[in-house]
């Protein structure tokens, strides 16, 4: 959709968001993009003035460096122009460096604005901020399953599946870029970037996401590199990337 939703996105700190690389695959400059966070709507009325004042122009984009337009590496960082206040609704996610206690954990949950179901057409109104509990599936047993399937796929090291065998539970299209994340006493971490898939919910071919802990020494020395870190964790905060006409039509 042009001018409009087109990825989710996480908050990591004032200043940072984690996304998909292949959301920029249309555009990679800063002044296309705006960032809108703390809205169930993908589209918020033109009267929503708090929609307004949550929305934040890119200053930078950075995509992984050994992202080469398709996945392996589908990892973004996008740095924000202005310092986002934090609200109830609008705090950073967690992150870790290593995910390795999150395989098998049924507790997991993916959201977005995208399609709920894979025959859905471009033209169906985008639906409300959607979630769904997924488990974290074991990557031998997704690469077999990609393996077993008539479009056999890779599954890289740098890519955790999500899902429930039976299908049914799943991202679409217009979810990429968003979190997987799961609960851990209360405090959300998020275990993976929204990537890819083979249609969405069908039985044995679970969602695919980008491994975030497999990039953490990255994210994090971008994030030091320009200044102060986020100092404490903090639960899931969504962000909705739009292109910038949204800004017009709204
Ligand atoms: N690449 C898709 C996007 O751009 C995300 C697909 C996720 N699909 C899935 N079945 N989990 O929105």
């Amino acid at each position: 959709m042009l001018g409009g939703h087109v990825c989710g996105a996480s908050l990591l700190s004032r200043r940072w968001v984690l996304t998909a690389a292949h959301c920029f695959d249309r555009s990679i400059d800063p002044e296309h993009w705006t960032v809108q966070f703390g809205e169930l709507s993908a589209a918020p009325s033109l009267w929503n003035l708090q929609a307004y004042y949550n929305r934040y122009q890119v200053k930078n984009i950075l995509l992984n460096p050994k992202y080469m337009g398709a996945s392996p590496h589908d990892i973004a960082l996008v740095k924000l122009a202005n310092s986002v206040s934090y609200k109830s609704h609008i705090h950073p996610i967690c992150l870790l460096d290593s995910t390795a206690e999150f395989q098998n954990r049924s507790d997991c949950w993916v959201t977005g604005w995208g399609y709920t179901d894979e025959d859905q057409s471009e033209t169906d109104p985008l639906p409300n901020l959607q979630e769904v509990q997924v488990s974290i599936i074991n990557s031998s047993m997704c690469s077999s399953m990609y393996q077993r399937s008539s479009f056999h796929r890779t599954i890289w090291g740098d890519m955790v599946c999500a899902g429930v065998p039976q299908g049914g539970k799943d991202a679409c299209t217009g979810d990429s870029g968003g979190p997987l994340v799961c609960d851990v006493d209360g405090l959300w971490y998020q275990i993976g970037v929204v990537s890819w898939g083979v249609g969405c919910g069908r039985p044995n071919r679970p969602g695919v996401y980008t491994n975030v802990s497999v990039h953490f020494n990255w994210i994090q020395r971008l994030m030091l590199r320009s200044g102060r870190p986020r100092a404490h964790p903090c639960p899931l905060l969504l962000a909705l990337l739009g292109a910038p006409s949204l800004l017009q039509l709204v």
